[in-house]
């Protein structure tokens, strides 16, 4: 089998995570990319820095140069939080012939539109199945899975650290203050955690779905959303006792041709499986006219499971689906969309 030489832009959390599935994976990930995917460029911010993965056999810079003037690399996973940065950096590596893979959100929520006119028009691709719901192949599952489908509601728990805290208090009485900090140490907050606990990272990965699922462009900050600051322990317990959880719920959901969107803490009956859902995983009930519910839960955040979905979209770069599941994505988004209802 040939190589496929590839690149990666961030070592963090999510970027060493990719290194070790690319390492301990590497002969499973051979066989079903039908070549062997091989880490040939890293780059990073700081040179000097520890990292526990072993990045030798690869160019590590602090610059994008060397990557940009490889041919031989045609995808490059991008895993940098921030947004314009990130931007300028996506537009250079799809102007140099190269499909890009990014887990970064915020940024698809402020220019995906433009990045995905930019890589249509160069016969390039933009994989991001680790932006929403880390783990859980959602984004494929809207994209492909169910084209059958119209579909009519979405019912989830998208940010990991929030219903992270929201269980560890309840189940071990932590005061929210540690569990967050836990949430940073495991690797699960964003750089900014203010993003987690009010709302805001739930709100643009439901953007992003809306858009995907419905048609709908929502500006993430048009989307009416509370966070979970103001839940004190007490909240929780009086919850319990009547049979309920609080979870912070991102909800899109189909009102007579218009769509209802809100992210906030919201009561929901401790036997229902949503309100099971423990620790950074994420939950999802996607209703489509034809199939009915479907649920999937699991880890939303954190090193592997988010690497995850990244080295899924890499593998779909070699295969060629992802070019399937990019023109997929800018077919559905080119359908009429619906309404905003006017609360939002
Ligand atoms: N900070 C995010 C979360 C990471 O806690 O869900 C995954 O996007």
């Amino acid at each position: 089998a040939g190589l496929f030489p590839i690149g990666l832009v961030g070592c963090g959390t999510v970027g060493t995570g990719v290194v070790r599935i690319l390492q301990s994976s590497a002969d499973l990930l051979a066989a079903q990319a039908g070549q062997s995917l091989t880490l040939r460029h890293v780059v990073v911010r700081d040179l000097t820095r520890a990292r526990d993965v072993d990045l030798s056999g690869c160019a590590v810079s602090d610059s994008l140069d060397a990557l940009i003037a490889d041919p031989s690399v045609q995808a490059v996973v991008h895993v940098v939080g921030g947004v314009e940065g990130p931007r300028q950096d996506i537009v250079r590596l799809l102007q140099s012939g190269k499909d890009v893979i990014t887990a970064n959100k915020a940024l698809l929520c402020a220019h995906g539109d433009e990045l995905f006119e930019l890589a249509r028009s160069l016969g390039r691709t933009i994989g991001f199945e680790a932006a929403v719901a880390g783990g859980i192949p959602i984004i494929s599952t809207v994209c492909t899975a169910l084209t059958a489908n119209r579909i009519l509601a979405i019912e989830a728990i998208l940010n990991g650290t929030s219903n992270f805290i929201l269980t560890r208090m309840l189940d071990r009485r932590q005061i929210y203050d540690d569990v967050l900090r836990e949430a940073q140490q495991l690797g699960y907050a964003e750089a900014d955690p203010a993003m987690d606990v009010d709302g805001t990272d739930a709100a643009q990965k439901l953007a992003i779905l809306a858009k995907l699922a419905f048609g709908t462009a929502i500006p993430f900050d048009r989307i009416a959303r509370q966070g979970i600051q103001n839940i004190d322990l007490q909240d929780l317990l009086a919850a319990a006792d009547l049979g309920y959880r609080i979870k912070l719920l991102a909800v899109a959901r189909l009102m007579t041709e218009r769509l209802e969107v809100s992210v906030q803490p919201t009561l929901v009956r401790a036997d229902r499986s949503i309100a099971m859902t423990s620790g950074a995983h994420n939950f999802i009930a996607i209703e489509g006219d034809a199939v009915g519910v479907l649920k999937l839960a699991g880890a939303g955040a954190g090193r592997l499971p988010t690497a995850s979905a990244v080295v899924a979209d890499l593998v779909d770069c070699v295969t060629g689906r992802a070019a399937c599941t990019f023109q997929a994505l800018l077919r559905l988004q080119q359908r009429n969309p619906l309404p905003l209802h006017p609360s939002a």
